[in-house]
């Protein structure tokens, strides 16, 4: 990507490519990616497993985040899904899933079946707990994967939706694109992938060096998602989070070239050097 950013010691990058050199070395430099990965899983491992951890400290923002994950999500199975997706059995992948927030307060409702995948695995015990008394029969948390994206390949056409939200900035750009490439086929006919992330607005993207990751901005975010073949089938931006955060953005991307594009923008999009890690 052609784009200039910064780290959060306010470093400046011509280019993203500078960026990654520094951070994970030359192409084929496996030690150093690995570390790269291997330092972000620490960093969560050293957080308590509670929606104020998982959420940075900003734990108040849960109702804020699930509503607007919901008002989104409704339309999009309603729009995308075999009769809106009413009697059918749903299954959703809760990707990043931390202690099981997302599941736990929205895809647990509108699932029959949820996988979550997790690299840390005291947050993938804490999930575990905090859906034991949770859902039926019919609505369940089923899976629990303790592997991070980049190693992980979903079982083909499970799913009805892949839900990506504050974890795909630990990856790298191309693993990225080949995580997405990967988990395509795992799609069923309709299903889709939410993304929902941190942008970077100014800069064209913010790294983090404390947790290893990467805040991109809404061109780099579509830049990897046409290299990943996906298509951009609706967008929404976030409402109601605090000023001082970065602004959020929800897309959902379908495999096939969706009919029609809807967008809408917000008029209060901020990006503060404060994150939600
Ligand atoms: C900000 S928390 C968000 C958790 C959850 N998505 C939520 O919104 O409540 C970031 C999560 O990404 C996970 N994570 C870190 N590296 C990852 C990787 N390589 N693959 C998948 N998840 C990763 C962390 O362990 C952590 O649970």
């Amino acid at each position: 990507m052609e784009v200039s950013g910064v780290d959060s010691e306010g470093k400046e990058f011509n280019s993203a490519q500078e960026m990654w050199r520094e951070a994970i070395g030359e192409e084929g430099d496996e030690t150093k990616k690995t570390q790269w990965y291997r330092d972000g899983v620490s960093y969560w491992e050293g957080v308590e497993a509670s929606v104020d951890g998982v959420l940075g400290g900003y734990g108040h923002v849960n109702a804020a985040d699930i509503t607007g994950s919901e008002v989104f999500l409704k339309t999009l199975i309603q729009e995308r899904l075999v009769n809106g997706g009413t009697n059918q059995h749903l299954v959703a992948l809760d990707c990043g899933s931390g202690i099981g927030r997302i599941t736990k307060n929205l895809l647990i409702r509108y699932f029959n079946e949820v996988d979550l995948l997790e690299p840390v695995a005291q947050f993938l015990d804490a999930a575990r707990e905090n859906l034991a008394s949770i859902g039926s029969e019919t609505h369940k948390a089923t899976n629990f994967f303790c592997v991070p994206l980049q190693e992980f390949t979903p079982a083909p056409q499970r799913y009805d939706v892949i839900w990506v939200q504050w974890c795909i900035g630990h990856l790298t750009d191309d693993d990225f694109v080949s995580f997405f490439n990967r988990a395509k086929g795992c799609l069923k006919p309709g299903g889709f992938f939410v993304v929902k992330e941190n942008l970077a607005k100014k800069a064209g993207f913010v790294l983090d060096k404390e947790d290893r990751s990467i805040t991109r901005s809404n061109p780099y975010f579509k830049e990897l998602f046409r290299r990943c073949g996906l298509h951009l089938y609706q967008t929404k931006d976030q409402k109601g989070l605090p000023q001082e955060l970065f602004a959020v953005k929800m897309y959902a991307l379908t495999v096939d070239i969706p009919p029609k594009v809807h967008k809408t923008r917000s008029k209060t999009r901020s990006n503060r050097p404060q994150i939600i890690k």
